[in-house]
């Protein structure tokens, strides 16, 4: 609205339209056309304006793993907030943000003891790198500035989370992103690993990549590599058996950090607190976001070793030692609903709940194999992936078709990246709502074009 405008009308109220808001990672056009609504939400469920209830196979975007609206996470949000409504936790604190932080660590494996608070998944991972470089600065090697990420990795939309990541459609607009990066291969191959449960038995080979970019670096150039355990956002890619070990070794060998990007992996989607947990394997760092707070208010963060820490509290006691941090690092509405969160998952037992649904959320799921355009079916913990064959002139029209199909004919949230669909329920889904998803999703396969 043009300032004359403002000037000309100072109290109408805005028109409540769908013009103004630009949305993100969205055909904006086409929702426009036919918007898909979500006014209110209870549990596994989800209701459009009218009323209409959606089933949410994707908790949130991967994040309300808990269920929706949950009454110990609401009430602890609102009592923080006529309580305290913002403290500044650069130089100052409040106690839920200590608190938050040590239930974070006891949940953490190894010596992953210390948390660094931000609010998405995105400036997680740009800390965690950005943790990485100066770690290894302030140890006097600071040579070491190279970052290594995966093809089909995700980290998120900062520069650092990009220019480490490996989709490319994330990267292609954006310049030349960081200098220094360097990509392992992707871990997925239909040939090998089509129709997979759990961790696919071939492709533990791809970590070897590392060797033969430390052969062309030198190690002594290498800070860190990132990956996620499994990729979720390039359309559900679990690491294959023995990959991840396979690069802690590698990383242990050369002394390059390994991190673990669990943005979606934690908090019970594997079965475990963390995924690092399910795979015996501890990280030097782990990003964390959506799940620690189910949704409900915007945390992240990087859970770092006590080695990497204690790296940095050198220097005279008033000297800040990492010049990095966000205004709402800690926010006291994020702590209060991530303290409560947690203890939903441990009062509920859902992570030890998800593990035991796995096997017959992987019975189910894989039931989708055989009807039409399927490539590839494909489960882990619970989360499951349908590949579509893609149109040859349109790739991603049928994973687009699929999610408007689902949301208007079904009553069902599905997830696309092109023409992959990903689900990813909450871990309160009961064997019953299992059955309607795979039910639900079965018609829509049934039905795209
Ligand atoms: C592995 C991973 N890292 C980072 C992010 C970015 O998180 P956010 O959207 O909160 O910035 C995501 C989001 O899906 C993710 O899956």
């Amino acid at each position: 609205m043009s300032s004359s405008a403002l000037r000309a009308r100072p109290s109408s109220p805005a028109p409540n339209d769908l013009q103004s808001f630009w949305l993100p990672f969205t055909a904006n056009r086409a929702f426009k056309q036919r918007p898909r609504l979500i006014a209110r939400a209870k549990d596994i469920h989800y209701y459009t304006p009218e009323g209409r209830p959606i089933l949410d196979a994707t908790a949130g975007l991967w994040c309300c793993n808990a269920g929706h609206n949950r009454q110990p996470i609401v009430a602890a949000i609102q009592a923080q907030a006529a309580e305290l409504d913002f403290a500044p936790t650069f130089q100052y604190a409040h106690p839920s943000a200590f608190e938050a932080a040590s239930r974070l660590a006891e949940l953490a494996p190894g010596d992953l003891n210390q948390v660094f608070f931000c609010n998405s998944g995105s400036e997680a991972a740009d800390t965690a790198l950005k943790i990485a470089l100066a770690y290894h600065n302030v140890r006097g090697e600071g040579a070491r500035q190279r970052l290594i990420g995966r093809e089909r990795g995700y980290h998120g939309v900062g520069f650092g989370g990009i220019s480490v990541g490996g989709m490319v459609n994330n990267r292609k607009f954006f310049g030349t992103l960081l200098a220094g990066v360097d990509h392992l291969p992707a871990t997925y191959d239909r040939e090998h690993q089509a129709f997979s449960r759990g961790e696919p038995d071939w492709g533990a080979h791809k970590a070897d990549e590392l060797e033969r970019i430390v052969a062309l670096h030198d190690a002594s150039t290498i800070a860190a590599v990132i990956v996620e355990p499994m990729s979720g956002s390039t359309g559900v890619l679990p690491a294959p058996k023995g990959y991840l070990q396979r690069l802690r070794a590698m990383c242990d060998k050369y002394r390059i950090l390994l991190i673990f990007d669990e943005v979606i992996t934690a908090f019970g989607r594997l079965g475990h607190a963390f995924a690092a947990e399910r795979y015996g394997v501890v990280p030097d760092m782990i990003t964390f976001a959506k799940g620690v707070t189910s949704g409900a208010v915007p945390m992240a963060g990087v859970i770092v070793r006590d080695h990497i820490h204690d790296a940095f509290m050198s220097g005279p006691d008033h000297a800040i030692e990492f010049f990095h941090g966000y205004t709402y690092s800690a926010h006291p509405l994020a702590c209060a609903a991530a303290v409560a969160t947690l203890n939903v998952y441990r009062d509920e037992r859902l992570f030890e709940r998800a593990r035991n649904l796995e096997p017959v959320w992987a019975d189910k799921f894989h039931t989708l194999r055989g009807l039409p355009n399927v490539l590839d079916v494909r489960t882990i913990g619970l989360v499951g992936a349908v590949d579509l064959a893609a149109k040859p002139d349109a790739v991603g029209a049928r994973g687009f078709e699929a999610m408007e199909r689902a949301f208007h004919d079904e009553g069902l949230m599905v997830r696309v990246a092109g023409d992959t669909i990903a689900v990813s329920p909450p871990l309160i889904v009961t064997e019953a709502q299992i059955d309607e998803i795979v039910q639900k999703l079965g018609n829509v396969l049934k039905k795209v074009g």
